[in-house]
């Protein structure tokens, strides 16, 4: 028995070692670390267990057979995260440059299934040369039964990749199907092709970080929602985004022992700016409204004419949904109506009730919205609400003008309660432009054209510059004291608790893609 155990130990301690001291060392030089270490700060001391430790690649071709690693260049298991259960893959580019072979891909899609069966995240560290060139199709088959399941975890369990290396061609479809994505500044990249393609096709001069780094993805074109300026800092930001997150779709979000805060509420009611012009950091609010130090930004660098995140209130996660007016005055525009859709689409999956804060001049105007399909992005932002049966308040801290009112979770399209501070001012558009249309040609006849204009300016901020026509009809449920937020949020969410509203029967729906 003693020699059968040997054996085994032996096989462990092969896998173990990777693809060997060597390539270790180059992984450790360029300031990465081993699959096995990324787990080790990821999961929970001693929670780890191995699925699949002795795989390899039944390729043959190239000599392939000499060449064996167990494990085959990705470690997969299951473990705890705060104590709650999480499964993992973590590819190793030490084994292949953490290529995707049959095997590796198989791997990754036991773990999946697992993790689908029993209901809890999954969590992919990503760090692979893609295909595994020596295998041809059958990585590519593998990649597709990886996409496929992606697809079928949507909306029953968290699934967030993070991109600790490269991550290139068709392998970027995986991650982009899951949840969240988080990328390593300076050590990760992803596209769909790399610099030297596109230097040949469209004869651009672009290094991989311009193209495909973290900050090109946080910033222009919002494919990672978080960049984390190194691999710690991303393990945490996991570990930080799981704590808000319900195990599943069937869980209700979780809750934090919560105490009442020290802070004085009340210095809300002299925040806002006198002119109503003048930008304010929609932050400021959220940071007051809810617990201490718990909202947590997602999406942060992209789109901030609109905030999206996490926070708890009164001990319980709640997604948050503002619009900023430091930025473009709070406008929505195309990545804000995208990056919010998501964002609303993934809390209503997992039961995360919706606070919006609403200061929005209207859908910013010009050629390039238009031609890049304001109308149907936007349209994506108000079908996800409309669509979210989740607990849905919105609190209008100022403007909310036009459609954009409609849009933001208004109460016509199944916002629970909707609150507004006497600063609202809720109508189809400012009074300036308002006074332009309708009184035009009083305006264009007067003796003095621009006294007039203001003239009907005030005329018409005095009718409909205010949150009480909309209360009068009951659009909106109550005019509040902006100190008076929080309790009043805490109690109407409280007493959402038990919500159930059932959409019709159908297949899916068409969201406007
Ligand atoms: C097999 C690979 C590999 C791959 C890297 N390696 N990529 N082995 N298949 N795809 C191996 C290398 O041979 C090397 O082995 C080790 O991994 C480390 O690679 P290096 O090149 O030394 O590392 P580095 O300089 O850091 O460069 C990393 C890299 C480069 C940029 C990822 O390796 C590279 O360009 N690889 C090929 C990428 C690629 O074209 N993949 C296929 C894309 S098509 P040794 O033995 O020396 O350690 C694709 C389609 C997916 O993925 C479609 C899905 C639908």
């Amino acid at each position: 028995m003693n020699k059968k155990i040997d054996l085994l130990n032996e096989k462990k301690a092969s896998a173990l070692a990777g693809g060997g001291e060597k390539r270790i060392a180059s992984q450790h030089a360029k300031k990465k670390l081993t699959a096995r270490e990324r787990l080790n700060f990821l999961l929970d001391e001693g929670s780890f267990e191995e699925i699949g430790m002795l795989v390899i690649h039944r390729s043959t071709d190239f000599g392939m057979e000499k060449e064996q690693y167990p494990g085959d260049g990705v470690i997969t298991g299951y473990g705890t995260i705060h104590k709650r259960l999480v499964y993992v893959f973590a590819q190793d580019f030490t084994v292949f440059g953490g290529s995707l072979s049959e095997t590796h891909a198989e791997k990754i899609c036991k773990i999946m299934d697992l993790a689908l069966k029993n209901g809890a995240p999954i969590i992919g560290l990503n760090d692979s040369g893609g295909a595994r060139i020596q295998e041809g199709v059958v990585s590519l088959g593998g990649y597709a039964d990886i996409f496929y399941r992606n697809t079928m975890a949507s909306g029953v369990i968290p699934q967030l990749s993070v991109i600790m290396g490269p991550c290139a061609g068709g392998a970027v479809y995986s991650p982009a199907i899951t949840d969240f994505v988080l990328m390593v500044e300076n050590s990760s990249y992803m596209f769909v092709t790399g610099p030297n393609v596109v230097k040949t096709v469209t004869h651009e001069e672009v290094t991989s970080e311009e193209l495909g780094g973290a900050t090109a993805h946080a910033t222009k074109s919002g494919v990672t929602h978080f960049a984390c300026p190194n691999e710690l800092a991303a393990i945490n930001d996991v570990k930080k985004l799981l704590s808000y997150i319900p195990q599943n779709c069937e869980e209700q979000t979780p809750a934090v022992a919560y105490q009442s805060p020290t802070t004085n509420k009340s210095r809300l009611n002299d925040f806002l700016p006198d002119n109503n012009s003048q930008p304010y950091d929609i932050r400021d609010i959220i940071s007051e409204v809810l617990d201490e130090n718990s909202f947590f930004e997602v999406h942060k660098d992209f789109a901030q004419n609109l905030v999206v995140g996490f926070a708890r209130l009164a001990g319980k996660s709640i997604g948050i949904v503002a619009n900023q007016p430091m930025v473009l005055a709070g406008v929505l525009d195309i990545h804000a109506s995208t990056k919010g859709a998501r964002f609303v689409r993934f809390c209503d999956c997992f039961n995360i009730p919706l606070l919006v804060f609403e200061d929005v001049p209207g859908f910013l105007p010009g050629t390039d919205q238009e031609w890049n399909a304001i109308i149907t992005n936007g349209a994506k932002l108000l079908y996800a609400f409309c669509e979210a049966t989740v607990p849905r308040i919105t609190v209008i801290t100022r403007k909310a003008y036009g459609g954009a009112y409609d849009v933001m979770n208004s109460k016509h399209i199944g916002a629970d309660m909707n609150y507004a501070w006497p600063s609202a001012e809720i109508a189809v558009m400012g009074a300036k432009g308002a006074a332009e249309i309708i009184f035009k040609k009083e305006i264009s006849s007067a003796e003095n054209p621009n006294d007039k204009w203001l003239e009907k300016e005030k005329e018409y901020s005095d009718i409909f510059a205010n949150p009480y026509r909309a209360a009068e009809r009951g659009f909106v449920d109550e005019v509040i004291e902006p100190s008076e937020t929080r309790n009043k949020l805490i109690k109407a969410f409280s007493m959402l608790t038990n919500k159930v509203v059932h959409n019709p029967r159908k297949k899916h729906g068409n969201i406007p893609l």
